[in-house]
């Protein structure tokens, strides 16, 4: 009988990856700097309206994978990744690509945070000047409000816009370039260590930030702390020497890891 009916996803996927869209696909993604093989064979599909964590120790590849996805990695003469990579079912490593339009898209979020030695208003409003997102000075206002809210930060800065945004604290400019990020819009956000500079009171709000904006868009987060990864995300992926070792629901690499190292990453036996 091959009446087989072909479900999109496997039955052995993970429950997020089930309940949500796809919106990030990558197959036998290799990265290599000049020798050194940093990815090895990679493949992972991440769910959209998600937030999905990369743990794993230091040097296993976490920043290098967060890179390929938004093309990072292009500016690193060194760099070459070789596999499939696919958002929203499109190739972005296509040589028809515009690289300067995939990443308007795909947002990303750095541990140091890095306002632009501008004002709170035009580190906002900066990307979606350029990207011609605003088609008056009223819109522009009104989208850097809107995004400004969505960080959270509004209330603390409303009477300073045009304050330079380094003379905030550390989990403010944060917070700035979250808003700064989520300015054009974009459908994904990658964030690398976000809160590793911060104390734990701004470490929350970020956390808690992260939360709402998962009702609306992909967000890929790479992070040292446990605690962290099994508060906010939904799907976690651990890497170990290159290798993806292991990816699922987070509660499950939680309670109950397939791989002995995951096991004995997340009991604390190496890393
Ligand atoms: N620009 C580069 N040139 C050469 N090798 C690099 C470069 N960036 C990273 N690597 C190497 O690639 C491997 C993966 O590094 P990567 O920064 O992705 O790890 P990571 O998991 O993000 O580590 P950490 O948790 O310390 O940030 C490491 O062996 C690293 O030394
Ligand atoms: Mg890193």
């Amino acid at each position: 009988m091959d009446a087989m009916i072909k479900t999109p996803v496997a039955e052995n996927a993970p429950r997020i990856a089930r309940e949500k869209p796809l919106k990030i696909k990558a197959r036998n993604v290799d990265v290599y700097y000049g020798e050194k093989h940093a990815i090895k064979d990679l493949s992972i599909d991440i769910p959209d309206s998600a937030v999905s964590a990369f743990i794993g120790p230091s040097g296993c590849g976490k920043s290098t994978f967060l890179r390929s996805i938004n093309r990072m990695n292009d500016t690193i003469p060194s760099c070459r990744v070789t596999g499939r990579i696919e958002i929203d079912n499109r190739d972005i490593y296509d040589k028809n690509l515009d690289v300067v339009q995939l990443r308007a898209r795909i947002g990303m979020v750095f541990q140091k945070p890095n306002p632009f030695p501008k004002s709170i208003y035009e580190n906002v409003a900066y990307g979606p000047k350029i990207h011609g997102l605003a088609r008056n000075k009223t819109d522009l206002e009104e989208v850097v409000v809107t995004s400004l809210k969505k960080a959270g930060l509004f209330e603390e800065v409303k009477d300073r816009l045009d304050h330079p945004g380094t003379g905030l604290s550390g989990g403010q400019q944060q917070r700035l370039c979250i808003a700064r990020a989520i300015a054009v819009n974009p459908q994904v956000i990658l964030m690398d260590e976000p809160c590793s500079a911060l104390d734990p009171i701004a470490t929350a709000r970020i956390e808690e930030l992260i939360d709402e904006l998962r009702q609306n868009f992909c967000i890929v987060i790479v992070t040292h702390s446990m605690q962290q990864a099994a508060r906010v995300s939904q799907l976690t992926a651990f890497f170990h020497l290159g290798n993806l070792v292991e990816v699922g629901d987070t509660d499950d690499i939680f309670t109950s890891p397939k791989d002995k190292r995951t096991q004995d990453y997340i009991t604390g036996r190496f890393g």
